[in-house]
């Protein structure tokens, strides 16, 4: 395999796999909340960039769910981390924000829909990564639709799988 490049030596923490240990949790205004279980794939082939997938699936009867894919590319010599990312829902967006030792904080840049997307539409997204102390990974995500405020959706931890 590929040797890390050292521009992704700040964002080593996230490469590998990583199954949620417990069922995450969910809200949404219009559902009751729900669980589902994920599994995130961080790799890279040598160049400063991170390849990414997440597979979400229901806690209980085990179907897909959301999806989403993409890259993260770290700004060259700053600590500036930008996700590119494309999901199942129709939706692709481009988040920024800050890594601060082991935490990753990310706010939606640029965000854009299928024509035929379902309404309400999601104005804003921001995300947390955060790896404990324990060798947990945590994902915290909210989101503010149109005309509303920021609510969390969703609440996981991982643990290292491979
Ligand atoms: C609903 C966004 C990840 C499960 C929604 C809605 C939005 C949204 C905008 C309301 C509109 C709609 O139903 O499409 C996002 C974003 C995500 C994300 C931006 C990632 C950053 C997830 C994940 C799950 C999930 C990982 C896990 C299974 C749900 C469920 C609903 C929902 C169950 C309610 C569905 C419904 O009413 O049809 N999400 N979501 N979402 N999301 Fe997410």
């Amino acid at each position: 395999s590929a040797e890390l490049n050292p521009a992704l030596l700040p964002l080593d923490w996230l490469l590998g796999v990583w199954e949620s240990d417990e069922p995450g949790e969910g809200s949404f205004s219009s559902i009751p909340p729900f669980r589902y279980t994920e599994t995130l794939h961080f790799s890279h082939v040598g160049q400063p960039i991170i390849n990414f997938m997440f597979n979400a699936f229901h806690a209980e009867n085990k179907k897909p769910m959301h999806r989403e894919c993409g890259f993260i590319r770290m700004q060259p010599g700053g600590n500036r981390v930008a996700f590119i990312i494309a999901q199942n829902s129709g939706l692709v967006e481009i988040e920024e924000g800050d890594l601060t030792g082991q935490c990753l904080t990310l706010h939606t840049h640029a965000l854009a829909r299928t024509s035929f997307a379902k309404e309400p539409h999601v104005q804003q997204i921001s995300r947390v990564f955060q790896l404990r102390p324990e060798g947990k990974l945590e994902q915290t995500v909210s989101m503010a639709m149109e005309g509303g405020p920021l609510m969390q959706h969703l609440h996981i931890t991982y643990r290292r799988s491979s």
